[in-house]
């Protein structure tokens, strides 16, 4: 799988629960065979330590990630001298030396295998239900375009799902798109996580989430703090491939520090 998806929680404990309950082999699913290798003896629960900064390095790549001047920005900053004050060991001011070409979607490859990928599991999945009333892609089409009164979902939604329905399953396209994923992944994050012997990259916001997704890397996104409209954002930790206890240890160690989070009040 690709992409940068995963159980959305209220909390670090929770989404470790989550993820202590879905991780596993899955004979209906390739990608869990690599996967299923990293899963530690006793489950991810064990890594909720409240002091899981105390010594993690942790690399700060702040090109295109941390918009100079913004209020986001400033707590950004706050949260880095938090960290620092845990005990973590703050690398600032790394670069992902290709980072632009990872971050364009269609001249890396991400876009055409999203599509495709996106395609093949969609009706590997619907075709296995017992109970449904489409089958395939080309049914959930037709079914939105028949029900749907949201020109929104025609307009965005509808869109990607028909680029997808013309692609043509994993092909020599997506392949090649693929292997330049990998490459791009090798050079970019693996390189700079490797030369400067990093725990994780920290990032303010969600759009970190594109370099894991194009590479299988797993990152996590806690609270962080509310815009001056009080719009909750986020700070990503993100790390290589079978990292997760150590992503745990340093997110749990975050939010014990910060405690951001506010039950939402829906008022207008
Ligand atoms: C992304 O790549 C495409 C195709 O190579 C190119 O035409 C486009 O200008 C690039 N976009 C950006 C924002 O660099």
């Amino acid at each position: 799988m690709r992409g940068p998806d995963g159980p959305i929680c209220r909390t670090v404990a929770d989404a470790v629960y989550v993820l202590d309950a879905i991780v596993g082999f899955d004979h209906n699913d390739a990608a869990t065979r690599e996967a299923s290798k990293y899963i530690p003896h006793g489950g991810y629960k064990q890594f909720l330590k409240p002091y899981g900064l105390n010594k993690k390095r942790l690399g700060i790549v702040r090109n295109p990630f941390v918009v100079k001047g913004s209020e986001i920005t400033k707590v950004f900053e706050h949260h880095i001298h938090k960290m620092r004050n845990r005990g973590a060991v703050v690398v600032d001011n790394l670069k992902i030396t290709n980072m632009d070409d990872i971050l364009n979607s269609s001249a890396s490859g991400e876009l055409v295998t999203l599509l495709a990928e996106f395609k093949v599991s969609l009706n590997s999945y619907l075709k296995g239900l017992v109970v449904s009333p489409v089958r395939s892609l080309a049914d959930v089409i037709a079914f939105n375009n028949k029900f749907s009164k949201l020109e929104k979902i025609k307009e965005y939604g509808q869109t990607l799902f028909d680029a997808a329905q013309v692609t043509k399953g994993i092909d020599s396209d997506v392949k090649e798109a693929s292997s330049n994923l990998a490459k791009l992944s090798r050079n970019g994050l693996e390189k700079l996580m490797r030369e400067n012997k990093l725990d994780a990259v920290v990032t303010p916001g969600y759009k970190f989430a594109t370099v894991l997704a194009i590479g299988g890397y797993p990152g996590i996104n806690v609270p962080a703090g509310y815009d001056s409209n009080g719009v909750p954002f986020g700070i990503c930790f993100g790390g290589l491939k079978g990292t997760e206890p150590k992503l745990i240890e340093i997110a749990y160690g975050f939010e014990q520090a910060t405690k951001i989070r506010k039950p939402p009040s829906f008022k207008h």
